[in-house]
């Protein structure tokens, strides 16, 4: 009988306890596809007492994970406490200096220590998977690190956080506000335990950090990433963008520029008709480019018990079957310290604002914009009772360094009433 593949499993939450549902449930399936059982020598948690729906007797219990890494009778070390630094870090850097290949569903602690963990795991010759840390049960990262390795990568875009993207598409479906459905989010256990996490974009940074390591061979920069929440779009911002044809999603862009590379995740107009325009709910979507493949789109659950379980089983079914890859797809001394560009490419924005009602107004808001060297391609006042016009403007492309002089030099005038709102129009 073949070794069989044993499982230290750290973090019994819904991800921890769908994994141990699939390796029992799937025991013979999984075997026969790597060639060998894979079974679970040991457990942790913080609460031994909780009753989790699977029956845990059978396994050896740590309280510490960091013990549980160092066991001898683990081979793999399956991370799914969550934090980036913390117990899973320390059990992560334990487990890989006692010889356990990692595997992980921790796209915080990968986005912020991923070089030196990927240094430490080449050093011991140890892999780290990590499939599961971004969108869910999506195959991307082993799409862009196996099946698209022949092409250079030109971008990489996606929506990648479903509580966000479930905000907004409910927000334009039910015309209900922002705070409305945060907090239906909050009853139905859809946010993350900060929730800033989910709706301030840095979930979705997280997950982007990755891919943009592997798609462009940079070293994960999470601190080079722009990001901008959700929190302020309103049903206006919803409404008016559905009229000129767009819908606002978070969307997160990573590309190679000549400035260096350029990585945001923030609020976007998309084509109402495109693949992202159409994404509804909590749904992931990742799209890639490459020079040979051109484009392929990914979409599938980001979230949930059995879609990221599923991603996790994956990764230990390549560890029991031998692939061993680097952590980013190339030797981590190999991964370039690109400089970060920010939004340094051109691109045609969208401008919501608030103006004193009388003449002369639009022609100072025209002229501010002209002087920055910022071009209009469609303006519209909508219709309105109060001495407030809401103005909504669609510029033609410009670059981000032109559009906030000329917000900064809104800003010392006394015709808008409040802070416009300003959202980059993407081509997908
Ligand atoms: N909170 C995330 C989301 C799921 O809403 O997509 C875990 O990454």
């Amino acid at each position: 009988m073949t070794e069989p593949l044993r499982l230290g499993i750290a973090g019994l939450g819904t991800v921890g306890v769908g994994v141990v549902r699939i390796v029992r449930t799937h025991a013979a399936l999984l075997a026969a596809r790597t060639g060998r059982p894979i079974t679970i020598s040991a457990v942790s948690a913080r609460d031994r007492g909780r009753d989790r729906g699977v029956n845990l007797s059978q396994y050896a219990w740590e309280d510490d994970p960091v013990a549980l890494a160092r066991r001898d009778d683990v081979d793999v070390f399956v991370e799914l406490m969550g934090g980036s630094d913390g117990p899973a870090l320390a059990a992560t850097r334990a487990a890989l200096e006692t010889g356990k290949d990692v595997v992980t569903a921790n796209k915080a602690m990968l986005a912020i220590n991923g070089q030196s963990l990927a240094e430490q795991a080449e050093a011991a010759g140890r892999v780290i998977r990590f499939e599961a840390a971004v969108a869910g049960g999506i195959p991307v990262i082993k799409s862009l690190t196996e099946s698209l390795a022949g092409n250079e990568i030109t971008r990489v875009m996606g929506v990648m956080n479903g509580t966000c993207n479930y905000i907004l598409t409910r927000m334009e479906a039910t015309g209900q506000g922002y705070d409305v459905l945060f907090d239906e989010c909050a009853r139905l256990g859809y946010l993350e335990a900060d929730p800033n996490l989910d709706v301030g974009g840095i979930d979705a940074g997280h997950k982007l950090t990755l891919l943009s390591s592997i798609a462009f061979g940079t070293r994960p920069d999470f601190d080079g990433m722009e990001i901008e929440g959700i929190q302020r779009i309103t049903l206006e911002d919803i409404r008016q963008a559905a009229d000129m044809g767009y819908r606002i999603k978070l969307l997160g862009v990573a590309q190679k520029t000549g400035r260096g590379l350029e990585q945001r995740m923030q609020p976007c107009l998309v084509p109402a008709e495109s693949p992202l325009g159409q994404l509804e709910g909590g749904t992931n979507m990742v799209v890639i480019e490459g020079d040979a493949v051109e484009q392929i789109v990914l979409r599938g659950p980001g979230a949930g018990q059995g879609p990221t379980a599923s991603a996790v089983l994956g990764d230990i079914c390549d560890i029991a079957r031998g692939t061993r890859l680097p952590t980013f797809g190339q030797p981590a001394a190999t991964l370039e310290a690109a400089p970060s560009a920010r939004s340094s490419l051109p691109a045609p924005y969208y401008l919501r604002m608030s103006l004193v009602d009388k003449p002369g107004v639009l022609a100072k808001i025209a002229q501010i914009l002209g002087n920055a060297g910022i071009s209009i391609d469609r303006m519209r006042q909508y219709s309105h009772s109060e001495s407030a016009a809401p103005v909504l403007i669609v510029t033609h492309k410009t670059t981000r360094e032109a559009l906030d002089e000329a917000l900064s030099a809104m800003e010392g005038i006394d015709v808008i009433m409040t802070r416009p709102v300003a959202l980059r129009i993407e081509s997908v």
